[in-house]
């Protein structure tokens, strides 16, 4: 079987029941059971949300994953889910280490390596975001950073089955920025390198009219979609747009 592009949509805190219930049900209805499509997609709503979301997905093909893990499997982190919780849910994936999380929640790639790894023994696959600073970008460091960010963020229960990397340049994610064409070959080329056959998404302002161009460039093995995947009919553009 050909490998199918990934096309995760990352709701981020975007959801309340009735948009969550109809976004679900538009999405679900547009993949015909005895249809083969070239690509498999996953969503990330709230975790709120996941129940519901997993009720309207019932039967279909498509994944669903939560946006962040706790490293422990329960006790007194109030506040808190882990990763057995979004397993026992429904999902199927979950993403770790988004960089806004690493900004915003100060985590590290030690600490995303922790809970990636407890998603693994969840049974969970993990999406493991890395990216460049604008800062770090303009002063030539992306390339380091990158790499410094996946050597210490993949932990050891890593396998091809249970692992994808997203990479998303932090500069582009919800600024209508994308990287250039020739910036995603690189990266990727780079990170293929380092992590071998983890499939490798791209993220960062990612819209119906840009996914074509992006999804058939080298080590691009499918797409992060934030702000255009709250859009049920772009969304489902951006999965169509794998398959021309
Ligand atoms: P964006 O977000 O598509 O809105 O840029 C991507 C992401 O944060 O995963």
């Amino acid at each position: 079987m050909p490998f199918l592009k990934l096309i995760v949509g990352n709701w981020k805190m975007n959801g309340l029941t009735a948009d969550s219930r109809d976004r679900a049900i538009k999405i679900a209805s547009s993949i015909k059971e005895n249809k083969t499509y070239p690509f498999h997609i996953i969503l990330c709503p709230p975790t709120t949300m996941l129940s519901l979301v997993a009720e309207e997905l019932k039967g279909s093909s498509i994944g669903l994953g939560g946006q962040n893990c706790h490293n422990q499997p329960s006790g007194a982190f109030t506040g808190e889910i882990s990763a057995e919780m979004l397993k026992d849910v429904g999902c199927t994936h979950v993403i770790i280490g988004h960089s806004e999380r690493r900004q915003q929640n100060r985590e590290t790639s030690a600490s995303v390596a922790t809970k990636a790894k407890a998603a693994h023994l969840a049974g969970l696959v993990t999406i493991i975001c890395v990216g460049e600073l604008d800062g770090e970008r303009t002063s030539g460091q992306a390339d380091e950073v990158v790499t410094g960010q996946l050597k210490d963020s993949i932990p050891t229960t890593t396998t091809p089955e249970n692992t994808v990397i997203a990479y998303e340049p932090v500069w582009a994610i919800g600024t209508g920025k994308t990287a250039s064409n020739d910036d995603i070959r690189h990266i990727h080329a780079l990170i293929r390198k380092e992590v071998g056959k983890l499939p490798i998404l791209y993220g960062g302002s990612v819209k119906a009219s840009n996914a074509g161009e992006i999804l058939h460039l080298p080590n691009v093995d499918g797409v992060l979609v934030g702000g255009a995947s709250l859009k049920a009919e772009e969304f489902m553009e951006i999965a169509e747009a794998s398959g021309r």
